[in-house]
């Protein structure tokens, strides 16, 4: 019988991706989602993209205990996936409590639900950021947490302690695996899914690609007087769909009882250092066009450079990432023209 994963904010923009990985992989899905930032655009694409027509969708928020409840009960749930949070780093300093009662509140409830229905695994979707700016590069999951720099990168923090301390008091009944992910970038290379910013966003490629299509006059590259070899900051920018498929993996080694600890960490990233002046001119070449960008002041509470060791998800996970950078910024330019097509 097939597998049942349930996505919690399965209908933005990382649930979505994973949720046609997954059921192209042969597992059932149940999408779960409040729709405070997103709309029916990427369920819909995922209905599309595997011809799926029956996959349920539950308008449901998972700050509310007995909701959460009641979805375990209809279903039968084999795994959870966490995205449902908030994500703006911004905003969470501007309202830390929206963040901590938000994020802390549903994956609260969401494992307390693992817990009361025996034996549910759940994977947390984290975030570099716990590394902070690290002291030697590249991270591995060995590198040393360090203080959160936004009350959303503390709700990362806290949310993985929540499942390392609920996995051990369970003594693994309930087990789980906590993705750190790099910098998710790119669609679908159907063009049917992909990041809806709402407003201006805060993010490096959404700009640019709204840049691209005449939405933005000017793309500003923040600081490029970093100990840096251009100067601009550098990341590990990973394809949408290769981080897709590291849930697929994840979610797999679970279920098929491959982990070698109850609770287990994965750096999901490339491996592959790209500063932001190389991913501006990366864009232009693959794209054939030219971008509007200017040199502008540091960003506060940026980090010079962060990319991973994805080592251990290479070998234990057997997970690798695959595009190249252009296919991933090709696919984010088709996403761009494709919404603003509509
Ligand atoms: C990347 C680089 C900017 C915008 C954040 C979160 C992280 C994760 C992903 C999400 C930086 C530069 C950006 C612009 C620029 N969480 N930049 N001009 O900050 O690495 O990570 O997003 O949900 O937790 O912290 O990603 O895309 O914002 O920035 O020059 O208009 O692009 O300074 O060097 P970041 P980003």
């Amino acid at each position: 019988m097939k597998k049942t994963v349930l996505v919690s904010g399965g209908a933005g923009f990382i649930g979505s991706h994973v949720a046609v990985e997954l059921i192209q992989a042969g597992y059932e899905v149940v999408v779960a989602d409040n729709f405070s930032n997103c709309d029916m655009t990427c369920y819909e694409g995922v209905k599309k993209i595997t011809g799926r027509n029956d996959i349920p969708l539950v308008k449901m928020d998972f700050c509310d205990a007995e909701a959460t409840e009641k979805l375990f009960s209809d279903y039968r749930i084999d795994a959870v996936i966490h995205f449902a949070a908030y994500k703006a780093v911004g905003e969470s300093v501007l309202k830390p409590l929206k963040y901590y009662s938000n994020n802390i509140q549903s994956f609260l409830n969401v494992l307390e639900t693992a817990c009361n229905h025996g034996g549910c695994q759940v994977l947390f979707s984290s975030s570099a950021t716990v590394y902070g700016e690290p002291e030697k590069l590249p991270v591995t999951e060995e590198s040393p947490r360090q203080s959160a720099t936004s009350p959303y990168g503390n709700t990362k923090q806290i949310c993985e302690d929540m499942l390392r301390d609920t996995v051990h008091a369970t003594e693994g009944l309930v087990k789980g695996i906590a993705l750190r992910y790099f910098n998710p970038i790119g669609a679908h290379p159907s063009a049917l899914i992909g990041e809806l910013p709402r407003g201006v966003p805060n993010n490096l490629v959404p700009f640019i690609t709204q840049t691209a299509i005449g939405k933005r006059e000017c793309l500003s590259i923040f600081g490029n007087d970093y100990p840096t070899p251009d100067g601009t900051c550098q990341r590990d920018y990973i394809d949408i769909v290769d981080l897709a498929k590291a849930h697929v993996c994840a979610v797999t080694r679970m279920l098929e009882g491959k982990m070698k600890q109850p609770y287990e960490i994965f750096n999901i990233g490339t491996g592959r250092p790209v500063s932001v002046l190389e991913l501006v001119k990366a864009f232009e070449k693959v794209n054939n066009l030219k971008l509007n960008y200017k040199f502008a002041p540091r960003r506060a509470g940026d980090v010079t450079a962060i990319w991973a060791d994805p080592t251990h998800a290479n070998e234990e996970m057997g997970w690798k990432a695959e595009r190249t950078i252009e296919q991933t910024l090709a696919s984010a330019w088709a996403w761009e023209k494709h919404i603003a097509g509509k």
